[in-house]
């Protein structure tokens, strides 16, 4: 159906640590992520994956992994292993009754992004600065500030916000989850 980006961020731009772990503990953004991505098929670089310490991926979802060292690693049953995006290219051709949610990491996202292969960003904006160490690069339309809506042509991709809400949960950081739709025609 649709290539979706998933992706929490921070104040910063910042979005991980180098060990994989997220800089930051929100239940309530981990519960978003289940929802959207539970029994589709997500797309992770080798590095998101190793963090994620399960050799058979992300439970409930069929896991697609990029690396350029395919011999290193093999697909199971769970997990397809591939060494380039054609599989994203042609997603929307090959699975008209499924999305593809683009989970990181770095490396991923600003892949998609400048190749302009995403029809829809999901992105949860913590609310707090945070010791990432890794950031996503701050051209890319992530943060979902006034300043962003005034930068609509970023990318010559025209992004329209579908949705924006404000939480502050019980534990953890604030957090507004925003939807942005490619609008580009
Ligand atoms: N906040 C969030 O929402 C979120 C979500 C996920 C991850 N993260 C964070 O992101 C960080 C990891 O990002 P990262 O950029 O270091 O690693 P990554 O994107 O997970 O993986 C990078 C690896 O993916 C492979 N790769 C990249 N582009 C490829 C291509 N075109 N074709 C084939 N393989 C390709 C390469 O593997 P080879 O070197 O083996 O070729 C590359 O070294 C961590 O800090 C993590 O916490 C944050």
């Amino acid at each position: 159906m649709s290539v979706n980006l998933i992706v929490a961020v921070d104040l910063n731009n910042g979005i991980g640590m180098l060990n994989g772990e997220l800089p930051w503990h929100s239940p309530e953004d981990l519960k978003f992520f289940k929802e959207k991505t539970e029994h589709g098929t997500v797309l992770m670089g080798i590095k998101t994956f190793l963090s994620l310490r399960r050799p058979n991926g992300l439970p409930n979802r069929k896991n697609i992994v990029l690396t350029t060292m395919l011999g290193s690693f093999v697909s199971n049953e769970c997990v397809q292993v591939h060494n380039n995006i054609d599989i994203i290219r042609t997603w929307n051709t090959n699975n008209p009754d499924g999305d593809l949610w683009v989970i990181g990491g770095a490396s991923i996202y600003e892949l998609v992004l400048r190749e302009k292969l995403v029809q829809n960003i999901f992105c949860s904006k913590m609310h707090l600065s945070s010791c990432a160490e890794v950031r996503i690069h701050e051209d890319f339309p992530l943060f979902i500030t006034e300043l962003f809506k005034q930068k609509q042509k970023e990318n010559d991709v025209h992004w329209e916000i579908q949705s924006t809400e404000f939480m502050v949960p019980e534990h953890g950081p604030c957090i507004t989850f925003t939807h942005l739709k490619n609008e580009t025609h």
